[in-house]
């Protein structure tokens, strides 16, 4: 294994009745506030008055950027980076999911730098400083409460690129379970797929790990397995909405990577999907996973995904393990496809062959994605293929 560094530095308000402490943690950054959100699932939910009264109560000064679209695009973090320079914002307040966060995030980037913040994409121009950022989780899914990336569609140039940074890391998150009742069956779904597949990206790889962590990734795996279903038939269920929320945070904090530097694979995929598309990030990963894991199982590969299901899905591990492992595929599309109810192939969702050979080519820069497998432009089409 190799040597790792450990460094999470997010402070975590975990649990009902936590917003009380949002005056004292955002007072220490200063009292001029951006208060960033989305399409309006807050207002729906009480949970911008429950902010507003909050901010009230401890005086500070707010502005507000409403709208932030699924897939995030650059000129919300444009209008958000001009908005903290003509204000003088002090620290941003993010309540939403992870297009709002990731949104957010950048624009506290945008903030401190004269350029325009797409050259942070295009040209990766560096990430030395960002304004603090404190966030308010609304959904399950991408982890960006406790991470250090975030990602931007620019439709123009229909590109959507992920970066991570580390002055990005937000400084508290406020993760209360119950804010995600109102979250539907569809996007609580792909919050898990959307999971699983942080997971995924480390967890299949053939360098050797710790077991700590391997068995640490399956326990993940198994409690989104287990409540997913359980939080789509009751969406007020506080143990289930719990675990999820928790586990989303740890699927990409950094903790699971434990020094494995290998690449993702279905990410740089997807982003490709919804950057044309415009389609769920969740669902995208969905459709893709099952298929790239196909894709890449052969003589070496398969012993780890035999582990995989025989830890996650109790398979039988006397069996050999090409057989488990094409077992252990079927079993998580399954899941995917028949217990989440998630469409399976790009057909269902519009996306069309002609566009693989230039999706293809964006994934993988143009050369190679040096993943669990490593995956050429030919590579990813035959994935491409497989999902139609
Ligand atoms: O916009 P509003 O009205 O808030 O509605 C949203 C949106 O329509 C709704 N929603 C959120 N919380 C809700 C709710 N509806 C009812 N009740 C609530 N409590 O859900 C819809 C989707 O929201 P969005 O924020 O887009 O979802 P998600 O959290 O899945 O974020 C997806 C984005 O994050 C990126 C994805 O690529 C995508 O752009 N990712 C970010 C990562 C990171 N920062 O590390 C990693 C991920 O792999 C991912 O790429
Ligand atoms: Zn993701």
């Amino acid at each position: 294994m190799n040597s790792f560094v450990y460094d999470i530095p997010v402070k975590v308000y975990f649990g009902e009745n936590q917003l009380g402490h949002l005056g004292e943690e955002l007072a220490r950054f200063g009292r001029r506030v951006l208060l960033t959100y989305g399409g309006g699932s807050i207002k729906r939910i009480g949970l911008y008055d429950a902010v507003m009264a909050e901010l009230r109560r401890g005086g500070f000064e707010v502005s507000e950027l409403g709208g932030i679209a699924p897939n995030p695009r650059i000129d919300s973090v444009r209008q958000g980076a001009a908005l903290c320079k003509e204000k003088h914002i002090d620290v941003l307040l993010a309540v939403g999911g992870g297009s709002t966060i990731d949104a957010t995030k950048w624009m506290a980037a945008g903030a401190l730098v004269d350029h325009d913040p797409w050259e942070f994409f295009s040209r990766w121009a560096p990430v030395e400083k960002a304004l603090p950022v404190v966030t308010v989780l609304t959904l399950s899914a991408t982890g960006s409460e406790m991470d250090s990336g975030g990602v931007i569609s620019n439709p123009e140039t229909h590109d959507k690129i992920g970066r991570m940074a580390a002055p990005l890391l937000p400084k508290v998150s406020f993760l209360d379970p119950t804010n995600t009742y109102s979250v539907s069956p569809y996007q609580t779904a792909c919050g898990a797929a959307d999971m699983l597949s942080h997971i995924f990206e480390v967890y299949f790889d053939m360098a050797p790990g710790l077991y700590m962590l391997d068995t640490f990734m399956e326990g993940l795996v198994r409690t989104i397995i287990r409540y997913a279903p359980v939080a789509m038939r009751e969406p007020e269920n506080y143990e289930a909405r719990a675990n999820l929320m928790w586990a989303s945070s740890w699927a990409i904090n950094g903790f699971i990577n434990g020094g494995r530097a290998q690449a993702w694979s279905c990410h740089p995929m997807e982003h490709e999907l919804s950057a044309l598309y415009d389609i769920t990030h969740g669902l995208g990963l969905a459709i893709l996973t099952p298929r790239w894991l196909e894709y890449c199982l052969d003589e070496t590969t398969a012993p780890r995904y035999a582990q995989f299901g025989t830890a996650v899905f109790g398979l039988d591990a006397s069996e050999p393990p090409m057989a488990v492992a094409r077992d252990a595929i079927k079993r998580l599309a399954d899941f995917l496809f028949g217990t989440l109810g998630l469409k399976s192939t790009f057909t269902e969702v519009g996306i069309q062959a002609k566009d693989f050979p230039v999706m293809a080519r964006k994934a993988c820069g143009g050369d190679v994605l040096p993943g669990f497998k490593p995956l050429r432009q030919a590579d990813i089409e035959k994935i491409f293929e497989m999902c139609l």
